[in-house]
């Protein structure tokens, strides 16, 4: 068959068809990612996509001289691709459900990684005509790396939170080192070998502005930060697909930006912060709040909560982070349609930050299939509350400190919560007085209103299906 215009080959069209396809199958799984239920299926999707445009590339891309991959860079990507394939799969199989946020702000970590040495290798490269986008790339994916792996640094517990009001202008000051050696690698008049150390040293810039800017971040404020970071790694991958002009990588780039874009927005609002605050950094930060009359804690017996919780006609279910450590979810669950066996009204209250990663009780709780119009969110559900017989916190701490209205000191202040200290009757399910990930006090554990029913979250809802099943 003769190709269709001269010097694009058929096997060019096919490439760019099969870009197209692949941009519909990322639509196609961003749009099932958008529900718990078909969230499996939508992950399969935009993988399927990338695998076909990953395939195609190798099969039938050909450089700016015409010539396609050559085989000895063929045998590179193909072993690359097995050993990432390889080492990825074991720790995705050996992973922790909880230690899954850790998991993804370290593939995001590779992801910036991978487009800043892209962005490096190419900005010596004589046919790369984008100089501008090769420095965005490498200054994005770089402070996307360093970040990330700060953020997951931190939410391994290994990264302790440095904070103080003067690092917003270190970070500020670096923000600007940034902007004056891109544009001075642009159009400053210097010899190459001038200009690639400059590139370098734009490198180390943005690696510590990475650092500098997570390192403040601290106490309930992280979700911000990984949501950012994620959203950044998208936008350098694209840089790097305009590098190669190669469509799918450009799109998938600006999906994944844009989408950790619209999240980092949406969850600014759920912590009721700006996005300038969150790009300087050195917001939040893990001081102590101030420490107020704590009265005391009256514990509860599994039998009496179970009373409780059977003769009610309205129950919400606070969860959160110590929900998913304990794997609790299948036997609340259990709980749950005994109580609804009984006439009892239930309602997960889904706070924006509970857990350790967006979406994370929401997936939590469709793995244990808890119907998914049980859950309601947090704005839906406050008003409510003052109507609710009992309020069963399970694992949630900061979501439901009432710090974050009432103590202008408190790190939390002015997040929105899940108004618990309203309902009638709290119970809160943890193992002890531990706090949360915010580090601080929360004085819900010492309301009049509140029992607390200490142990590990798995064990005493267990004993609590016992105690339900012989009422
Ligand atoms: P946290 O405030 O972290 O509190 C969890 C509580 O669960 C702890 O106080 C702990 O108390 C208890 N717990 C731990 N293991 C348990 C077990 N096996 N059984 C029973 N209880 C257990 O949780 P939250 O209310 O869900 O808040 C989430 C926090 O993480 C927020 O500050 C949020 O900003 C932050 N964060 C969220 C994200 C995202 S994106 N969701 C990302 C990073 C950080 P004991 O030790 O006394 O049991």
């Amino acid at each position: 068959m003769e190709p269709l215009f001269e010097n694009i080959t058929n096997g060019d069209i096919i490439l760019e068809f099969s870009y197209l396809l692949s941009a519909i199958f990322f639509v196609v799984g961003l749009k099932l990612l958008s529900h718990p239920e078909t969230a499996r299926r939508g992950n399969l999707w935009a993988a399927g996509g990338m695998l076909l445009a990953m395939v195609t590339t190798m099969v039938l891309h050909r450089d700016g001289g015409g010539s396609k991959i050559q085989t000895g860079n063929l045998a590179i990507i193909l072993a690359a691709i097995a050993l990432g394939g390889v080492v990825g799969a074991i720790i995705a199989r050996r992973i922790k459900m909880t230690a899954m946020p850790q998991l993804v702000s370290f593939f995001n970590a590779t992801g910036g990684a991978a487009s800043a040495l892209v962005a490096l290798i190419e900005f010596s490269n004589p046919d790369n005509q984008s100089a501008l986008v090769t420095l965005l790339g490498l200054v994005i994916g770089s402070i996307a790396f360093s970040g990330s792996m700060i953020a997951y640094g931190k939410l391994d517990g290994k990264v302790k939170d440095i904070f103080a009001r003067w690092m917003t202008y270190v970070n500020l000051l670096i923000l600007a080192g940034i902007l004056f050696l891109l544009f001075y690698v642009l159009f400053g008049q210097m010899p190459p070998e001038t200009k690639q150390i400059l590139v370098y040293l734009l490198l180390a810039v943005s690696l510590v502005y990475g650092v500098s800017f997570v390192m403040p971040i601290g106490g309930a404020d992280m979700p911000v930060v990984i949501s950012l970071l994620n959203s950044l790694t998208g936008i350098a991958a694209a840089m790097a697909g305009f590098i190669y002009q190669n469509q799918a990588m450009i799109l998938g780039g600006i999906f994944v930006g844009a989408a950790g874009m619209i999240l980092t927005l949406l969850m600014c609002k759920a912590m009721n912060r700006s996005l300038i605050n969150v790009i300087v950094g050195a917001f939040g930060g893990g001081a102590a709040g101030v420490d107020k009359e704590k009265g005391t804690v009256k514990e509860v017996s599994v039998n009496d909560a179970a009373v409780m919780l059977y003769y009610s006609s309205k129950v919400v279910i606070v969860p959160g982070y110590g929900l998913a450590v304990a794997q609790a979810q299948h036997v609340c669950n259990e709980m749950v349609k005994l109580l609804e066996a009984n006439g009892v009204e239930v309602k997960f209250a889904i706070h924006p930050v509970a857990g350790r990663m967006p979406g994370h009780m929401n997936v939590l709780l469709a793995e244990a299939d808890v119907s998914y119009d049980k859950l309601v969110e947090m704005d839906e559900i406050n008003p409510q509350l003052p109507d609710t017989d009992v309020v069963l916190v399970i694992g949630a701490n900061d979501v439901v400190n009432p710090a974050a209205e009432d103590d202008p000191s408190s790190p939390i202040y002015g997040m929105p919560i899940i108004r618990t200290h309203t309902a009638k009757n709290i119970i809160v399910m943890k193992r002890g007085m531990g706090k949360g990930y915010a580090a601080i006090e929360n004085y819900l554990f010492f309301d009049d209103k509140t029992r607390m029913l200490f142990g590990n979250a798995k064990d005493s809802l267990q004993k609590l299906v016992t105690e339900i099943k012989n009422l």
